[in-house]
This record gives structure tokens, sequence and C-alpha cells, in this order.
């Protein structure tokens, strides 16, 4: 039997705490709570002196991320989330209430677009999803409810890029605040914030992490927005983990030059697929930034290729449904991202299973593009 004195040993040993630990990375703070010397500390919290109680609140590794992002984005505040949809629905809460009306872009992710059309209006907020192509469509759906005009910057997977000059005329005639999902373009390549939008967010799970590791989510902009939706995120208990916050903000030190070079690589590509007999239609935008035009290249294949061997022969090019990491992957919208529309959607969008979307990685130019050519080449 051990003395009675071990039992407390055991739980409460721990070298020095005080003691000053120069770390050039920020520590990981896997704590759930944190602790206080006396009740005036504890005082000082809710007085807004000191910032950490309890994790579901605020930690630092999430702060970290956050304000890493609000940093690059240009935004007055930022929070960071469980995954990507967690930080979209908390920053729409921010805005929209019960009996107030969204226009959205039909052509947003699918988890938002389920979002938008089934769990939005079941909280009693309505939503219209529409074409955001053509600026008419948008303005005759504005209701005198509508609050929120919510669309992505860089569309998947066609990549349409939204344009912010429109949205501004529309939302400030209507008094309207804008949020748009700037995970495809990154704030390498464009800073909604700067065009007028009020609330940006990723999911940093992909371009932000950057290495296929972590799920998280980050909503930036307008200060009283952010910290509404902050209190959203803790009363939803949807706040990001120490570990994956750690994991993604290492992974936005690098965003510059994965980006740099995964979006040349993304070009490349785009011109080798232009020059293929066998592509039918290549989707990359032009013009999206003077940094580069993003580093995703959709292709629609002609119906003449066999698509199963198609992706058996396309060797360490895997099918992901994700994108962004930093090995070039492919992901089949109609049978993931896409999966719920209607067949008559898929139809209306141009969805089949001949549509490839290719999220380009960093590996040798050359290679990306011959690794695709040959599978081409052996599926038809
Ligand atoms: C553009 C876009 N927004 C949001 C999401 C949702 O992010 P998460 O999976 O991190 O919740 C995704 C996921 O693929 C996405 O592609």
């Amino acid at each position: 039997m051990r003395d009675s004195s071990f039992f407390t040993k055991v739980v409460h040993h721990k070298a020095d705490q005080t003691a000053a630990v120069h770390s050039k990375a920020t520590p990981i703070y896997q704590t759930s709570a944190f602790t206080f010397k006396d009740l005036d500390d504890l005082e000082k919290y809710y007085e807004g002196e000191t910032s950490y109680l309890y994790s579901r609140e605020r930690n630092p590794n999430p702060e970290e991320l956050a304000e890493g992002v609000a940093a690059l984005e240009e935004g007055s505040a930022g929070v960071a989330a469980a995954s990507g949809m967690a930080a979209i629905f908390a920053g729409i809460l921010s805005v929209v209430k019960p009996g107030d009306h969204i226009l959205a872009a039909e052509d947003v992710y699918g988890g938002t677009h389920n979002l938008l059309s089934h769990e939005l209006p079941s909280l009693g907020i309505e939503v219209t999803l529409t074409s955001f192509r053509d600026q008419e469509s948008i303005k005759g759906e504005i209701r005198p409810n509508t609050k929120l005009l919510y669309s992505e910057s860089v569309t998947n997977p066609f990549l349409r890029v939204e344009d912010m000059t429109v949205l501004q005329e529309i939302a400030g005639k209507n008094d309207l605040k804008i949020m748009i999902d700037n995970t495809f373009a990154t704030p390498y390549l464009l800073r909604p914030l700067k065009q007028g939008a009020d609330l940006v967010v990723h999911s940093a799970t992909k371009y932000l992490g950057g290495h296929s590791d972590a799920t998280a989510g980050v909503l930036t902009g307008e200060r009283e927005l952010v910290e509404k939706a902050r209190q959203k995120i803790v009363s939803l208990g949807s706040n990001l983990s120490p570990f994956e916050a750690w994991l993604t903000y290492r992974g936005t030190k690098t965003l510059g030059i994965r980006m740099e070079k995964q979006s040349r690589n993304a070009q490349a590509l785009a011109d080798a697929m232009q020059r293929n007999a066998d592509v039918e239609k290549v989707y990359y935008p032009e013009n999206v930034s003077a940094e580069g035009n993003g580093a995703i290249v959709t292709i629609a294949l002609n119906k003449s290729i066999e698509m199963n061997t198609f992706y058996r022969t396309l060797g360490w090019i895997k099918i992901v449904p994700s994108l962004a990491g930093v090995e070039t992957t492919v992901s089949v919208p109609s049978r993931t991202s896409h999966r719920a529309l209607s067949a008559k959607d898929k139809e209306r969008f141009g969805i089949d299973d001949h549509v490839v979307r290719v999220s380009v990685g960093i590996e040798s130019s050359d290679d990306i593009s011959a690794q695709l050519e040959q599978a081409i080449e052996a599926s038809k």
C-alpha cells in the first residue's frame, strides 16, 4: 500500500511553472481551464484585465490563430471555431435573427448550401439562394427584411470570382451586411474586407492550415460582429481545440510561399489541360489578383474517358474529398461536395462524374501535368 501522501503527490507534482521559459514556438495550452491566485485575481478576469478563465471561452492558441488571420485579412478582430462550418454558422448568427432574410449565392460550397437551405430556415431565418452572376437577379430578391448578402470570393468547383463592387453597391443602397467565404482565395490573393465585406470566413482546414491535418474555422471582420459571433461559439460549444489551433497557426506561416508556388503550378496545369484534346473544358479564373489566380483547377473530361480507369492510374494523385494540402489531390464534386444537389441542379450547374477538381500542390510543376496527362491517356 502506498502511503496517503502518494495520492496527493501523484496529482500535484509538477515543475515550477513560474520559471521563465523562452520558447521560440508558442506552447500548446492544452488545458480546459486556468488557475487563479485568489478572489482578486479571479475578479480581474471579469473586469477584462486578464484574458483566460475557461478554454471554451478563450484559450491562447485559438486566439493566436484568430489574431494572425485577422491581421492578414486586415480585420479589426477575429475568432476561431471548431470548423469552417462552425465559423460560418456563428458569423451568420451575428448578423441575422429569426424573421430576417439572407440572400446568398446559389453556387456556394455544398455544406454551406445545406446550412442555408435547411438548418437556418428551420430556425425561422429566411434564405434565398440565387445566381450572383447577374446583379439584376440579386436586386430582384431583396426583401424589406433582408439583412445579409452571403457569397464566396472564389466559388467551388467552377471558380467564379465574386464581383465585390456589385455586392458593395447593393449592400450600401439597402443597408445590408456582406459576409464572404475567402477559403479558396486566401488573403494571399484577395482581402474581401478591403472590398466592402463586413465579415470574412475561412475553412482554415484548407489553405490556412495547408497540411490536411487539422479541422478549423476562422471568422474575422468588424469587431462588434466578431464579438457577437464569439458569444455564439461559446454558447454552442463550437470553439477550436488548442492543438488544432496550434497546428493551423503553424500552417499559416508558410501560406505565402505555398500559395505562390501552388498558384504558379496551377496556372501551368491549366495551360497544359487547355492544350489537351481530351479535356472538354478547363475552369481556371483570370485576373483574380496580381499575385496569381489560385491553386484549384477544375477540368471537365471528354465523355469518352473511363473515369474509374482515370482515377486508378493517377498514381500519387489521390482522390481526397477536400483540398489545399501541399500534395496535389483530386476531388469528384458530383460524388462528394455536391452529392446532395438534385439531379436537376447538377445538370443546371454542369456537375457530373467527368468534372474533376484538382487541388494543385507544391510538387514540381511538370510532374503534376505529366501525371494527369498519362492518366487521361490511359483512360481513353
Ligand atoms: C469554401 C468552403 N467553405 C467552407 C467549408 C467548410 O469547412 P470545414 O470543412 O472546415 O467545416 C468548405 C469545406 O470544404 C469549403 O470548401
